[in-house]
């Protein structure tokens, strides 16, 4: 069966998975931001990650509303927004209005996610769940059915440009066989310290979208995702 995003796309004949990049502009360089996304897009990328870190749910700080707004209304690449930010649910319809397309949530942020997730459904965005490398992947099984979209970290959130906890592959299996399972089929997305290097493994263990910061926005922006591409496009 066929996640929403691939009966979107009209790939009906296609038997196996679509992964994607979603490259994230926090490694970006901020003084030329729009040159940066154009380069992404150009390079074949057909999401950018959008990372909010509220200084309290994580240490840092950094950046909001305005700039996605500003994104927005340039670029027609799906906005992935990453919400690490407490109690979320109060910023929802701020970020549905500025353009987010998904908004991911962090499970261990919220009081009550199946609000969190209804105020989510009810602006009309896709909505998306999010764990820390620590939380069991088992209390997905309760909202597996219920989002578009879930979104496991790979490395503690709050930083770009950490390195890869290998206990991820194992917890993208038991994902990937619960999302299997489901009649939902949510998007399998993975977050921090992905690099060429270990994608190819990373796809293998099961996800399908792929966040990339460092690896990205360090060099050659568009040559940097149209490498990924290739990668996640053998995989199809
Ligand atoms: C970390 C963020 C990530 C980060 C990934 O809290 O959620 O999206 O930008 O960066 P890299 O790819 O450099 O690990
Ligand atoms: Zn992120």
């Amino acid at each position: 069966m066929k996640n929403w995003l691939q009966k979107e796309s009209g790939n009906a004949m296609k038997k196996t998975r679509i992964n994607r990049l979603s490259p994230s502009i926090l490694a970006a360089d901020f003084n030329i931001l729009g040159e940066q996304i154009a380069a992404v897009k150009e390079g074949g990328a057909e999401f950018l990650h959008f990372d909010v870190m509220d200084g309290l749910f994580v240490p840092s700080i950094s950046f909001g509303i305005p700039v996605l707004e500003s994104i927005r209304k340039k670029t027609d690449l799906f906005l992935d927004v990453h919400l690490m930010i407490q109690e979320p649910v109060r910023y929802v319809q701020a970020f549905a209005d500025a353009g987010a397309d998904m908004i991911n949530v962090h499970y261990e942020a919220c009081e009550d996610i199946a609000a969190t997730l209804a105020a989510i459904r009810k602006t009309g965005k896709k909505a998306g769940i999010t764990i820390k490398p620590k939380t069991p992947v088992s209390l997905l099984a309760e909202w597996v059915e219920q989002v578009d979209l879930i979104l496991l970290m790979s490395v503690e959130p709050g930083f770009g440009g950490q390195k890869f906890i290998p206990e991820t592959m194992g917890r993208l299996k038991e994902l990937r066989a619960m999302i299997d399972k489901s009649a939902k089929k949510p998007l399998l997305e993975v977050d921090g310290g992905i690099t060429l290097q270990n994608v190819g493994d990373v796809l293998s263990a099961g996800a399908d979208t792929i966040v990339a910061g460092s690896a990205v926005f360090r060099g050659n922006v568009t040559a940097n995702v149209k490498a990924f591409q290739q990668i996640l496009n053998q995989r199809r």
